[in-house]
């Protein structure tokens, strides 16, 4: 248990006692030190990305260089190798611009409708994997606008509902693959801090294997990846889009049944 002392106006020889649970006190812990943590990571993520893009490119341009000024038959000898240097530049290179896509992108704000976001990510990876998979909806009509970036919303479930139907490999094959999307509206959730009257709790379940367990608490930390065509930044992409919205993305993940939840906040 914990307590929260405060007073009424109307009647003010009263004190009003509240006391909650401890579990709800410990969740917002949690969420705080996620919130936190997503600010510190940003911030490391776009110096580190800054300070490797410029080397990288003077790496590239020298092998470059390099391989125009040897002599044709050298050229044709080691070709091979300067080969391997501009490609894997180019594969650091294009994770460099996924880290610092996040801060590159305008933040464009206007309304927006969440069903919107979830049907254009519904297409987008029933296109994608079209055979073996169901997307559910179970959508609170009554749900309104939200002030935000519409294709950063997009970009972060698509990120997460990506995963899913990725975890899902087996089960699409055998054809009983599902995730679900559902939205709610939440009352008085406190989100780094700060207490919001109202926000939307975005739902995505499927009924994969679960996260592995040896990155369960790491997932959205940069390089961080399950799979080995991973690059690890889908989440963090995601997490960062969310808190730009003053929101947070939280998980739950058992073999069977994994759960990622966007809260985002109607304003203040
Ligand atoms: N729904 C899920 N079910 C099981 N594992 C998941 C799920 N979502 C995420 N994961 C695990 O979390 C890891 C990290 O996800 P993240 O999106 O950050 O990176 P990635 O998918 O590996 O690479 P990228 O998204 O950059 O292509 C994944 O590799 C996967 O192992
Ligand atoms: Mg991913």
């Amino acid at each position: 248990m914990h307590a929260i002392v405060g007073y009424l106006e109307a009647a003010t020889d009263y004190l009003l006692l509240e006391l909650f649970e401890n579990e709800r006190h410990l969740h917002t812990d949690r969420e705080e030190r996620i919130h936190d943590l997503t600010a510190v990571n940003k911030q490391l993520i776009c110096n580190f990305a800054h300070e490797i893009k410029n080397p990288l490119g003077s790496i590239r341009g020298a092998v470059q260089l390099l391989e125009f000024e040897l002599g044709a038959r050298e050229r044709d000898e080691l070709r091979e190798y300067t080969q391997v240097i501009i490609k894997e530049s180019d594969r650091l290179q294009t994770l460099v611009d996924r880290l610092l896509e996040s801060h590159r992108h305008p933040h464009i704000v206007g309304d927006v409708n969440i069903h919107e976001v979830c049907e254009r990510v519904r297409a987008v990876i029933l296109a994608e994997f079209p055979r073996g998979l169901t997307i559910e909806r179970d959508y609170d009509v009554s749900v309104p606008d939200l002030r935000g970036d519409k294709e950063q919303l997009i970009q972060a479930l698509l990120n997460i509902v990506r995963n899913a139907a990725k975890a899902l490999k087996e089960h699409i094959s055998q054809g009983d693959a599902k995730i679900e999307l559902r939205t709610r509206i939440v009352r008085k959730v406190t989100i780094g801090k700060k207490l919001h009257k109202l926000a939307l709790d975005l739902l995505t379940t499927d009924n994969g294997p679960g996260i592995p367990s040896e990155i369960r608490d790491r997932i959205f930390f940069p390089l961080v990846s399950g799979r080995e065509d991973g690059s690890g930044l889908g989440l963090t992409l995601a997490q960062s889009f969310v808190h730009q919205h003053d929101g947070l993305i939280e998980v739950e993940s058992r073999p069977g049944c994994t759960e990622f939840v966007i809260l985002l906040p109607f304003g203040s």
